[in-house]
Order: structure tokens, then C-alpha cells, then sequence
């Protein structure tokens, strides 16, 4: 939704980190075929993020910080707060996998200042593979285009009231 939906422009980039879960690059192919690529943060040889090893892959042509809240292969638990104040000065946006976090530790997304976030069920909260969400920041929602579409984007009032 995220790497389709924004409108990346020639020389865009999105930081992803070294270490993620291995299909971590795949949905950011938006920026790479403008042009700008996938920049990768460092990674503790440990498994730890700190936000310094990311604030060295951002740069003023960052669109998005797409990382794991909790490492898959490490579990650790990355600080985003940080991470979200240095995209935003970049004037990106964060966008989170909470799949190995949600349902297994407190916190809030709305005090980590996330853009958007992902995460499917089946891990933490418990759910059946292939029940997910995705959440968006209201004030970004206009700035999204929609890539994946049925009746539910359509504006059923303006449908009916064409004359038949
Ligand atoms: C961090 C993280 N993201 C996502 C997934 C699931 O990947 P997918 O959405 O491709 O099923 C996993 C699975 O282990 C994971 O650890």
C-alpha cells in the first residue's frame, strides 16, 4: 500500500535495515524503479538497531523508514521514537511491521509518531495466517492512491444518484 500508493519521484529512496526478515526489500521496488533505491541501515553484528545506524542511511531524499519493530531473527525491539523524528526532519515518513510486536509487548504507535503501520495476525495476536491491517495516519490518508481496489473505494452515494 505504502510503496505503490505514495508518489515516489526520480531520486526518491527508502531505508530498509541490513538484517530484516529476508522479503524485507521486496515491496519497496516502488523507489527503486524511480531511481533512488533501497538504502540499507547498519545492523548490530548482535541483532541490535540502534537509530544511529539508521540516521546514516537517511538522507534528504528519504521518503520512507520501512522497518521491523521487533527484529525477527533477533527479537530485539528497536526505540522508534527516535527513528520517526529523523525521518520526519528528512521529511519522510515511517512505516512499520508490527507483526512481531503487536500482541506481545504494551506500546502505543501513536507516542512512536508512526506514519503507517502492517502487521498480520498469525504471529503474536494469534490469528489465522492471511488476516491482517494496515493502518495509515489520517492526515496521510488523501496522500495515498489506492492500488488495491473493490466496492469498498467507491462512492456508492455519487453511483446511485446517476439517472438510469
Ligand atoms: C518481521 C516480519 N515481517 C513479516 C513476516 C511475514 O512475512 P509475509 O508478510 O511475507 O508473510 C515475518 C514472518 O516471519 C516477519 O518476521
Amino acid at each position: 500500500m505504502v510503496a505503490k500508493g505514495l508518489d515516489f519521484r526520480e531520486g526518491d529512496n527508502v531505508v530498509i535495515t541490513k538484517r530484516g526478515v529476508p522479503r524485507q526489500p521486496l515491496p519497496v521496488g516502488g523507489p527503486a524503479a524511480a531511481g533512488g533505491g533501497t538504502h540499507r541501515g547498519e545492523q548490530q553484528p548482535d541483532g541490535r538497531v540502534y537509530a544511529e545506524d539508521v540516521a546514516e542511511a537517511i538522507t534528504d531524499r528519504t521518503r520512507v523508514v520501512a522497518i521491523s519493530h521487533v527484529q525477527y531473527a533477533s527479537g530485539y525491539r528497536i526505540d522508534l521514537r527516535p527513528i520517526a523524528d529523523m525521518v520526519h526532519k528528512a521529511g519522510g515518513y515511517l512505516c512499520v511491521d508490527a507483526i512481531q510486536s503487536l500482541g506481545a509487548c504494551r506500546w502505543t504507535w501513536q507516542a512512536m509518531r508512526i506514519d503507517f503501520l502492517s502487521a498480520d495476525g498469525h504471529k503474536w495476536l494469534l490469528g489465522p495466517e492471511g488476516c491482517g491491517f494496515f493502518y495509515c495516519k489520517e492526515d496521510h490518508i488523501p496522500m495515498l492512491h489506492p492500488n488495491v481496489v473493490g466496492w469498498m473505494n467507491m462512492n456508492l452515494a455519487a453511483i446511485t444518484a446517476v439517472p438510469v
